[in-house]
């Protein structure tokens, strides 16, 4: 029993896939979170510790940048701490994520899906300017902010290593601000040092052509630009991943495995499957599940070119048709 929506952050299950691999291979659901996404974590963590220094008051105003998870666990948190909420969000955000954003009551301003994050019109560069315009305002920066690092490190790592028993040998997530992979990394390398931390990027990022990048679909990992929150000494290796090669293994995840996540899960398990070939019984694979499918049923993702089948009978009406056709 819980008192407050807000400890039900956190201990999501693990949960065996039977990859093509002799290695232990665990997703670590954090979709199951009640803001839908990993972002839960940091985004508490870094709005509690804003609190305790004094950097957020009472009737204050939280605005942050988002590729729309962190913006969901922002605008959920401040609903029951009773803040106002502003994300800046690119257009490259799913619909529903969005409109999620909006259901906690928070306001939304879409902005260009510039490539470089220092653009004065980026989601990043708008959200800076507002909250220095806002007075007894906050920005928790995850992109910028290495508390959203500590938040991993403090609480999802020693989590990770409690569930598996200290028998962790492979860690893998996505990475967006980097937090995630950078904290868990941290803590796990402080239990045992021999334990392999892999980052996922997408094979357009900015950091995978080196400044040359393109447009790509996968939400909430990319790395587009040097943040202090992605701590390079920590990893041991940075994985390339394209689009299609993440949304091919999302379709294989959801029909195959019953695991219906984002596009982020999709890159990261790709990348786990391809590594864990060489891997042996002796290793044990734990990878974040960042987000739900369910936040991108309307991009279609899951049933393109799968051919399923979907009966649409005589008598339906032809707005209903235009939505789902
Ligand atoms: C949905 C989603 N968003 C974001 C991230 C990246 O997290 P971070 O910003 O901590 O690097 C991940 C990582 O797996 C993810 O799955």
């Amino acid at each position: 029993m819980h008192n407050s929506l807000l400890q039900a952050i956190g201990n999501t299950p693990l949960v065996k896939l039977n990859f093509d691999s002799p290695a232990q291979i665990y997703a670590k659901l954090e979709y199951l979170n009640p803001g839908g996404a990993v972002k839960d974590r940091s985004a508490l963590y870094m709005i509690e510790t804003a609190e305790k220094l004094g950097l957020l008051q009472p009737g204050g105003t939280i605005i942050d940048a988002s590729s729309g998870n962190h913006g969901i666990a922002v605008a959920m948190i401040a609903r029951i701490k009773g803040y106002r909420v502003i994300i800046t969000v690119s257009e490259k955000i799913s619909i529903e994520k969005l409109r999620t954003i909006q259901a906690y009551g928070a306001e939304v301003i879409v902005c260009p899906a510039t490539a470089l994050i220092d653009d004065p019109n980026s989601y990043h560069s708008v959200a800076v300017k507002l909250q220095k315009e806002t007075p007894n305002s906050f920005m928790p920066n995850q992109y910028f902010n290495v508390v959203n690092a500590k938040a991993h490190e403090t609480i999802l790592g020693p989590e990770i290593w409690r569930q598996t028993n200290g028998t962790i040998t492979h860690f893998f997530a996505g990475a967006g601000t980097g937090g995630t992979i950078s904290g868990v990394g941290k803590f796990l390398k402080s239990q045992n040092p021999n334990i392999k931390i892999n980052a996922i990027d997408s094979n357009n990022s900015f950091r995978s052509t080196n400044g040359q990048p393109k447009p790509y679909q996968i939400e909430g990992i990319g790395i587009d630009f040097d943040t202090p929150v992605l701590d390079h000494a920590i990893l041991d290796g940075i994985m390339q991943v394209s689009d299609a090669q993440a949304l091919d293994m999302l379709k294989i995840l959801a029909s195959d495995y019953g695991l219906l996540v984002g596009p982020s899960s999709g890159a990261v398990a790709y990348a786990v499957q391809e590594y864990a070939k060489n891997l042996t019984a002796n290793d044990l694979v734990v990878f974040i599940c960042g987000d739900s499918g369910r936040a991108y049923l309307s991009k279609n993702f899951y049933t393109d070119s799968k051919g399923y089948k979907l009966q649409i009978q005589p008598l339906v009406s032809d707005k209903y048709r235009q939505l789902i056709l």
